[in-house]
């Protein structure tokens, strides 16, 4: 893999602690460039501004990697009625802390995206949705909001001081604090009032979504790519990253990393995507913490799976998923694990995480997540069976949305990230479970 183009740290504040932090105001933003990429998406006809967001192969950067403009393009023509974007800084991934760097440092870059989508997507009301635990952060950007009406980017005259006559409104929605919150339709449902009970799907929010109208759901760093995307284009956008070995769409543009775990500079990175692990590690989080072996990584938050201690030079884009038997590259924040790791207590801390947070609508995930727990709970003591790591492998490869038998991707997490902890470190489970008891029928003759 080449040198990647660009890779900078983000200072990243001791947990907890942003009283230190410089947020970047809207003069302060508007003096360096900002909302020109705005200026100019209005000066383009809405088409056009979804072409050349289309054209760059910009990715979903809220784990499912679906490609940005090709979704924006799924709305149907406006018909009057109201169309609305829900942007997702539910961010409750484990391992996952990129979106709340942004917007505790840049919020009116994610603003500024937000309003050039709802141009491109003729969209006039957008949702803001935070996870409940960014108490700070939801400060910050209702704060940024704020600003935004002030200079007469959102509201009543029409998108920056009436340019245009879409009328768009924005306003900040502080989650429960539940992960299935992030979940686009879960999402819904919360912004709707109700219980955060994912959808099934079709059909889909860009047709049936926020009170069954068109809706586009967005992450918040996907967001915060449209403004240089609308300015600099997207010949210029995919000079970063790298195409992909099996097909379109690529893996181009930047992606913020936060890397966590036993490295010894943990922190968010902004780096080309296709860096391997170890480039990621080696040279520029210092390394693996008191230079103990790297062993596993789990590369974009816990739902996607586990690298191997073999698959150090994996390269982070979004073809990850087919070439190391990964769900896919989710949120490119990786977790790195060293020598010393128990895997059965990942595999068992993991599982007690999907079990907790199943919303229980669909019996697979609530009854196969409880399941999972206790079965890695009896391998973790030692009082486990042989035949119980079949059994786990049996009833993980059973949930999801991809064997078809949940409404959303919760339980695919569950199941992916248990599956591939004890296929690549088969070893490590085999040597905690005592042999199977044979049935013998007494008195049989061979
Ligand atoms: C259980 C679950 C939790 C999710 N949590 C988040 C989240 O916290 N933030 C996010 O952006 N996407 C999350 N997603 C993905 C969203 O459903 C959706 O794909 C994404 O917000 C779309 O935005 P993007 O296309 O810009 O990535 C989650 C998905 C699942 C299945
Ligand atoms: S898969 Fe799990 S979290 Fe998702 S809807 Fe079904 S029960 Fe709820």
């Amino acid at each position: 893999m080449d040198e990647p183009v660009l890779c900078r740290r983000i200072p990243t504040p001791p947990w907890g602690d942003v009283a230190d932090r410089h947020i970047v105001t809207i003069d302060e933003y508007i003096k360096t460039g900002g909302y020109a990429a705005l200026e100019q998406a209005l000066s383009m006809d809405p088409a056009d501004v979804i072409s050349v967001v289309r054209d760059s192969e910009l990715r979903g950067r809220g784990g499912a990697g679906f490609p940005c403009g090709v979704k924006w393009g799924f709305l149907p023509d406006p018909d009057g009625g109201q169309r609305y974007l829900a942007v997702n800084c539910d961010e409750a991934e484990p391992g996952t802390f990129k979106d709340r760097l942004l917007i505790d440092y840049d919020p009116h870059l994610v603003l500024e995206g937000i309003a050039i989508a709802c141009w491109a997507c003729r969209l006039d009301t957008a949702y803001f949705f935070i996870r409940g635990e960014y108490r700070s952060q939801a400060g910050v950007v209702e704060a940024a909001i704020q600003e935004a009406y002030d200079h007469g980017i959102f509201g009543p005259q029409g998108l920056l001081k009436g340019k245009v006559d879409l009328k768009v409104d924005c306003f900040l929605h502080r989650s429960a604090g539940a992960y299935i919150c992030g979940e686009e339709t879960g999402l819904i449902e919360a912004i709707e009032g109700k219980r955060a009970w994912p959808r099934v799907k079709p059909p889909f929010p860009a047709v049936e979504g926020i009170f069954r109208r068109p809706t586009i759901v967005n992450n918040v760093e996907t967001l915060a790519a449209v403004p240089d995307i609308v300015t600099r284009g997207a010949d210029w956008y995919k000079t970063m990253g790298c195409a992909s070995s099996i097909g379109k769409p690529g893996s181009y543009g930047s992606k913020l990393m936060g890397v966590s775990g036993h490295v010894t500079r943990p922190g968010v990175y902004e780096c080309d995507l296709g860096i391997s692990v170890r480039d990621l590690v080696e040279q520029y989080c210092g390394g693996m913490r008191g230079g103990k072996a790297y062993k596993a990584c789990i590369p974009g938050g816990v739902s996607m799976g586990v690298l191997g201690p073999d698959q150090y030079e994996a390269e982070l884009d979004f073809d990850i998923g087919a070439r190391y038997d990964l769900m896919g590259l989710g949120t490119a924040c990786p977790i790195i694990c060293d020598e010393d790791t128990d895997m059965v207590s990942v595999a068992r801390n993991i599982a007690r995480f999907f079990r907790n947070e199943s919303c229980g609508q669909c019996t697979p995930c609530r009854e196969g997540s409880e399941w999972l727990y206790q079965l890695l709970r009896r391998i973790e003591v030692g009082d486990g069976r042989s035949r119980d790591l079949d059994m786990t492998l049996e009833i993980a490869g059973s949930m999801g949305v991809i064997p078809g038998t949940t409404i959303c991707g919760l339980a695919d997490g569950n199941n992916w990230a248990v599956r591939t902890i004890v296929n690549k470190f088969r070893d490590e489970f085999e040597a905690r479970v005592k042999p199977s008891i044979v049935p013998v029928t007494v008195g049989a003759t061979k």
